[in-house]
Parts: C-alpha cells; sequence; structure tokens
C-alpha cells in the first residue's frame, strides 16, 4: 500500500491554473483528507494521482518510484467520481452473486469463487448499509445517496493498493452521513489501503482523518493533524476558512 509523494504539481486548463506548484506526502496507509472551497482544484488533484490526466510539470511517485507515464489501471488506483453516474455500470444491477452486478464485477475480474464474492460483498454491504432488497436494482433504479455507497462499495470490494474518494457521501443526509463516515474509517483501518478523501466540508475531514490539507486556488496551505489546524493556522486563508465552520455552527446554535 504505497506512499504518495508529489513534487512540485502544474495542471493547466487553458489559462486556469488548476493545480499551481503543490508538493505534499502522503504517507502509506494513510486516510488523507483534503479539504477547500469549490474550484480550488480538489478534483484535479485526485484526477492527476490516477492519472487520468498529466500534469504540465513536476512528478508524482508511489513509494518512491515516478509513476507519471504509467496508464490509469497500471497505477492499481480506485477513484470514486463525484456526481453523475459515480462510475457505476449503469446496465448491471447492484448485486448478484453469479452473474456480473456492480458489486461482484472486480471480483469475478479476479476469478474469486462465489464464496469469496458473498464474503466479501456482504462486508462492505454491511458496512455500508447497502439493503438487500436494493441488490435487483440498476443504478437508475437508486436514490443518489444510495449510489454513493454503491460506488464506495464497488471501489472497495476488492482493496485497491490506493484509494481516492471525491465527496463521496455529499448526497448522504447528515444521519447516513455520519454513520457511512464512520464505517470508511472502519474500512480503512482494517484494510490499511492509502485513501485521499475529498471534501468541501471541514467537519467532515477533521472528523475522518488523521492528517487535513487545506486547500486554496491549486496548492494546500497547510497540512496537519485537525488539532494542529485549529490551535494554529498557518495563515490568514485557513484561520477564515476554519473560522466560517465555527461561525456556522455557532448561528445553528443561535436559531434554535
Ligand atoms: N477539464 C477542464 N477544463 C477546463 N477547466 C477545468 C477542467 N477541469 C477543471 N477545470 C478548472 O480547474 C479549476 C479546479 O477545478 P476542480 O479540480 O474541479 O475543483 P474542485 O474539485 O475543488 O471543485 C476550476 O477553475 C475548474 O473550472
Ligand atoms: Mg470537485
Amino acid at each position: 500500500m504505497p506512499r504518495i509523494e508529489l513534487r512540485g504539481l502544474v495542471k493547466r486548463f487553458g489559462r486556469t491554473v488548476a493545480i499551481s506548484g503543490l508538493s505534499a506526502l502522503i504517507e502509506d496507509r494513510e486516510l488523507f483528507a483534503v479539504v477547500g472551497p469549490t474550484a480550488c482544484g480538489k478534483t484535479t488533484l485526485l484526477r492527476l494521482i490516477a492519472g487520468l490526466i498529466r500534469p504540465d510539470k513536476g512528478e508524482i511517485l508511489f513509494d518512491g518510484v515516478v509513476v507519471n507515464d504509467l496508464p490509469p489501471p497500471a497505477r492499481r488506483v480506485r477513484m470514486v467520481f463525484q456526481g453523475h453516474d459515480y462510475a457505476l455500470f449503469p446496465h448491471l444491477v447492484v448485486y448478484h452473486a453469479r452473474r456480473w452486478s456492480n458489486l461482484s464485477f472486480p471480483l469475478r475480474l479476479r476469478n474469486q469463487g462465489l464464496r469469496e464474492i458473498s464474503r466479501r460483498v456482504r462486508r462492505v454491504t454491511r458496512r455500508l448499509g447497502i439493503n438487500r432488497n436494493l441488490f435487483p436494482r440498476r443504478p437508475g433504479e437508486l436514490s443518489e445517496g444510495q449510489k454513493q455507497r454503491v460506488a464506495v462499495g464497488k471501489a472497495i470490494v476488492l482493496p485497491p493498493q490506493i484509494l481516492l474518494l471525491d465527496e463521496p457521501l455529499s448526497h448522504l443526509d447528515p444521519p447516513s452521513r455520519a454513520k457511512a463516515r464512520e464505517e470508511i474509517r472502519e474500512l480503512h483501518r482494517e484494510l490499511g489501503t492509502t485513501t485521499v478523501y475529498v471534501t468541501h466540508d471541514l467537519a467532515e475531514a477533521f472528523l475522518l482523518a488523521d492528517r487535513v490539507a487545506v486547500m486554496r486556488v491549486g496548492r494546500f496551505e497547510q497540512v496537519g493533524t485537525p488539532r494542529e489546524i485549529l490551535d494554529s493556522p498557518a495563515n490568514r486563508f485557513v484561520s477564515d476558512f476554519v473560522g466560517s465552520y465555527l461561525d456556522s455552527v455557532r448561528r445553528a446554535f443561535v436559531w434554535r
């Protein structure tokens, strides 16, 4: 389960600089969160790590080896995409043990036996709260929150080397979200997959991850434990970003 090193990454789209000289080290087996406002480059960063796009400058290393030229399948990275189809197969049902289905797909591809398939699927569906009655449905027959859970399940049913999650719980209601978050933590402890978790929700990042990067247009402003970021924000941007969350929590209480 590799450690990920990002060295001076730059990615432009025409005149937009989406990633501007970003460097970071994500440790082996770490659950690392990236939090920042919309359009700061979070999705672009994940796509660079997954190999879906190439940096204009800089290097990406897994366990000290430059992977810039490796195509996505060779990187053994799985990414759960933000929104829309979440990379689910629209024509396949959620789960069928003996057929190609969204949850059995990665396992059948690797020729896993029936017993192993149902053992692994049972584990992730239980953890993620994917009810059996959803198994015969196709993605088009699921709510957004259900789709997101199935997408996370599909990504981890056969643990990848690196897991990239792009706002994977954004469509869940707060209680389901809190539960799914706990399960992701638990699964991460069990599997030890190096995980990068992207969210625009500071509270979610703080509750989930051991270390959090606060991102602002194209680079990390601070990387640290939630405690470090709360107690000693690196600069004005970080303290304002943290402050805006604290304000919204306070305001919610005033309105009660
Ligand atoms: N394929 C693309 N073509 C042009 N601009 C893009 C593309 N992808 C992202 N961008 C731009 O790069 C910036 C970062 O986008 P993104 O990584 O999606 O941000 P986030 O995920 O943090 O909301 C935005 O200004 C966005 O408009
Ligand atoms: Mg995004």
